[in-house]
């Protein structure tokens, strides 16, 4: 599937962009169905905002229960001081995660294919498992940051294997928040480890290397359906979405199995949903 320059250029930079990996048809199918879950969903149940620096709210139940499951969760900036909704709520939700690709026949036809389990391969994962995925709204004028992180934080391996696959399902611009790199940076050290323990977690300092500068960061727009591959050390980051323009997303973490998935990861899979590969 991939060139020998392609490998080259993942192994030198941490990354590769791969434009019209996946067509209209496939991304208006994912997009519908995301919508349905979303009208679907009602925020009586108990939900969760969702952001990476109030690891306080991440600790709720309803996040730690949403790793066999799908479950909606909400933009930080959804709500007004009243906590009523300041837009629609198929406007107000920061993401749908994490088992979409296992429980849902829509997401899980985008997920697993030939083509998908063979850039796997080409990327390093002999033996691909596939533990978590997410759609990401990144809203019009209200979709969170996320700072400057490493995924492999949130999926320890010995040796460290995760791979991020992340597809544009609208063109990702500066403007709408597109993920920013550090090229070459998964050449580095594995900073912090998100670590779960029964119902409580906590965030681990592993490393002190500083966070890269925002200057040397660099921007990966992408047209909608492109594929962008990361490693799991690789630095990155997406600003907020201050356009009036969303910016939709889905992401999957891949690990390999040939490695040893640390216990303390938070996402643990029931015996009745075995973690399966792009096959
Ligand atoms: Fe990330």
């Amino acid at each position: 599937m991939l060139s020998d320059e392609q490998k080259a250029g993942y192994h030198r930079d941490g990354y590769i962009v791969l434009p019209g990996f996946k067509s209209a048809e496939d991304i208006a199918a994912v997009r519908e169905r995301a919508l349905q879950i979303v009208d679907a969903f009602d925020p009586g149940q108990g939900s969760s905002i969702f952001t990476t620096q109030n690891q306080t709210t991440a600790t709720d139940a309803y996040f730690l229960g949403s790793d066999n499951t799908i479950r909606c969760f909400f933009e930080e900036e959804a709500f007004d001081a009243q906590g009523r909704l300041k837009q629609d709520k198929s406007l107000s939700i920061n993401k749908i995660g994490h088992a979409l690709h296992d429980l849902d026949p829509v997401f899980e036809r985008f997920s697993r294919d030939a083509k998908l389990a063979a850039v796997a391969r080409d990327l390093g994962l002999a033996e691909a498992l596939i533990w978590q995925s997410m759609y990401i709204f990144k809203q019009p004028g209200i979709g969170g940051e996320v700072r400057w992180h490493q995924d492999a934080t949130f999926f320890e391996t010995t040796p460290i294997s995760v791979t991020t696959f992340w597809f544009a399902l609208e063109d990702a611009t500066i403007d709408n928040g597109c993920l920013w790199v550090e090229p070459g940076g998964h050449l580095g050290p594995l900073r912090e480890r998100f670590v779960r323990n029964g119902d409580a977690i906590s965030m681990e300092k592993l490393d002190s290397t500083p966070w890269p500068d925002d200057s040397v960061a660099v921007p990966l727009e992408a047209k909608a359906g492109s594929l962008v591959c990361f490693h799991g050390l690789l630095p990155h980051y997406s600003a907020p979405n201050r356009s009036p323009v969303s910016r939709h997303a889905y992401t999957l973490h891949a690990t390999d199995g040939r490695t040893v998935y640390s216990p303390r990861n938070w996402i643990q899979r029931d015996p009745a949903l075995p973690v399966r590969g792009f096959d």
